[in-house]
């Protein structure tokens, strides 16, 4: 952090200074820490639209750009040169990892993608038809109960043993809840297969017969975790960090993450994106909900359009899509009306006045929700995906935050509008 300059603020008369600082890249921050202690005034950004609310050395976004960084590298050239354990050893440590370094990370990742034999019992509490994501938001919870010995959080190698054993766990939960819910036996995990192709076995293969994944299949599931690992203080990770700021166990903070990623502003976009193209059904009708789109009066949205950081074109976006058209010429899909409509709509909406103004291009879950639906994963369990690949960004920003000497416990402050104090009157007076 470099600070050289300062900001100057007039308030009822009075002037104060604050500090600016510069990152390596990026927006300089006012630091109005003091602001408080210096005038008796908040600021006041719901939404943080203007508000950094760390330093992290871990993700970089230029939406103007279009541009993302893990640890300084563009999301391109991880997706075309790395694995998802590569990037998870990058986001987790700052480095790449040397061909030696990579071997004993995956060997580790192996070691504990079983879950305890009596997590399997809590899945028996569900109904059949439980959302996935309300049965990781549980089981995940529940792994807390699991890890006595472990759950230092002062000490860095419990911190690494709650981290791996999250990464390698997570495909495990999220392939039970899918599982229970069509009534197939859960798959254990089979350690001769990579991390992707291991989840594929986990979702698709049964007892009764050899289950072989298909590459181009597991590479895309690959690229989905790579570009959906991090991005920066989002909602679920500001989640994370807020939870465990007050010294929360990792496994309860990944499921508040879980929990935020759920809403569909979020998350839980991929989702309804497919559920918006199965209700539009035809191509005939996109127009009309292209117009329901951009009235104001509707609150339809166009699912998987649109960025609160991004007014480019989202770079996952471009690289799920080359994704979406690899597996969709794999599996011999290109004329499936599902995905004819979704490439219909993509094509209206990027020409569209409306869309084009408000800079409102197609992003990641618009086609990782069609690549997921192509795999064969079903609808319900897309933000799942989403959440296993996410929770190496959320467990390294939770390293990251916990290792801060300036950590303090998140507690934003608000602007009273409520009534001013008064008096309670007995029952029979009111
Ligand atoms: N369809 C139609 N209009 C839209 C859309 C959309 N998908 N997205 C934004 N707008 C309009 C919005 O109505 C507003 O118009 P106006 O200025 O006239 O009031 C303008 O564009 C700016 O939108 P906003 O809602 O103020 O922007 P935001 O930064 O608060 O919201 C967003 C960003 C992602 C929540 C929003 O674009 C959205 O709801 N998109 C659909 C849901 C979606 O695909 N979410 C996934 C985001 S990517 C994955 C992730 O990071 O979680």
């Amino acid at each position: 952090m470099n600070t050289q300059k300062n900001a100057t603020l007039t308030l009822d008369g009075k002037t104060v200074e604050f500090p600016v600082h510069s990152g390596t890249i990026g927006p300089d921050v006012v630091d109005i820490r003091s602001l408080y202690g210096k005038t008796g005034a908040f600021t006041f950004d719901p939404g943080f639209m203007s508000t950094g609310s760390c330093m992290s050395a871990i993700t970089y976004i230029d939406g103007d750009k279009g541009e993302l960084l893990y640890r300084g590298y563009p999301i391109e050239q991880l997706a075309e040169h790395c694995d998802f354990m590569e990037v998870c050893q990058l986001l987790l440590r700052g480095e790449l990892p040397t061909a030696d370094e990579k071997a004993e990370f995956v060997t580790v990742i192996k070691n504990h993608t079983m879950v305890h034999e009596q997590l399997t019992r809590f899945y028996q509490g569900f109904r059949r038809d439980a959302h996935p994501m309300a049965v990781m938001v549980g089981v995940v919870g529940a792994l807390s109960a699991f890890y006595h010995d472990s759950m230092d959080i002062t000490d860095q190698q419990h911190r690494d043993v709650s981290a791996y054993r999250l990464i390698a766990k997570m495909p495990t939960i999220a392939a039970m809840a899918y599982k229970y819910g069509v009534g197939q036996p859960f798959m254990y995990p089979r350690n001769d297969l990579d991390y992707a192709g291991n989840f594929l076995h986990m979702m698709f293969a049964t007892p009764c017969e050899t289950y072989k994944p298909n590459p181009v299949l597991s590479r895309a599931l690959d690229r989905i975790l790579i570009l959906h690992a991090d991005h920066e203080q989002n909602a679920s990770t500001s989640t994370v960090r807020l939870a465990g700021s007050s010294g929360a166990n990792p496994f309860a903070c990944i499921s508040a993450g879980i929990a935020c990623l759920w809403g569909p502003a979020h998350g839980g976009a991929n989702e309804a994106c497919l559920k918006m193209l199965q209700e539009i059904g035809d191509v005939s009708r996109v127009g009309e909900y292209i117009k329901r789109a951009k009235d104001k009066n509707d609150t339809f949205k166009l699912m998987g359009f649109g960025h609160r950081v991004y007014k480019n074109f989202d770079p996952r976006a471009k690289l799920m899509r080359e994704t979406c058209r690899e597996v969709l010429n794999e599996l011999g899909l290109n004329d499936d009306p599902l995905f004819k409509l979704a490439l219909a709509l993509e094509k209206i909406a990027l020409e569209d006045e409306y869309f084009v103004e408000k800079k409102l291009y197609p992003n990641v879950d618009f086609y990782s929700g069609i690549v997921q639906h192509a795999l064969g994963i079903p609808t319900q369990l897309f933000t799942g995906i989403f959440a296993l690949a996410r929770t190496v960004g959320w467990i390294a920003q939770w390293n990251e935050m916990i290792s801060d000497p300036e950590q303090k416990i998140g507690r934003p402050r608000q602007l009273y509008v409520g009534a001013t104090r008064r008096d309670v009157m007995p029952v029979d007076k009111r």
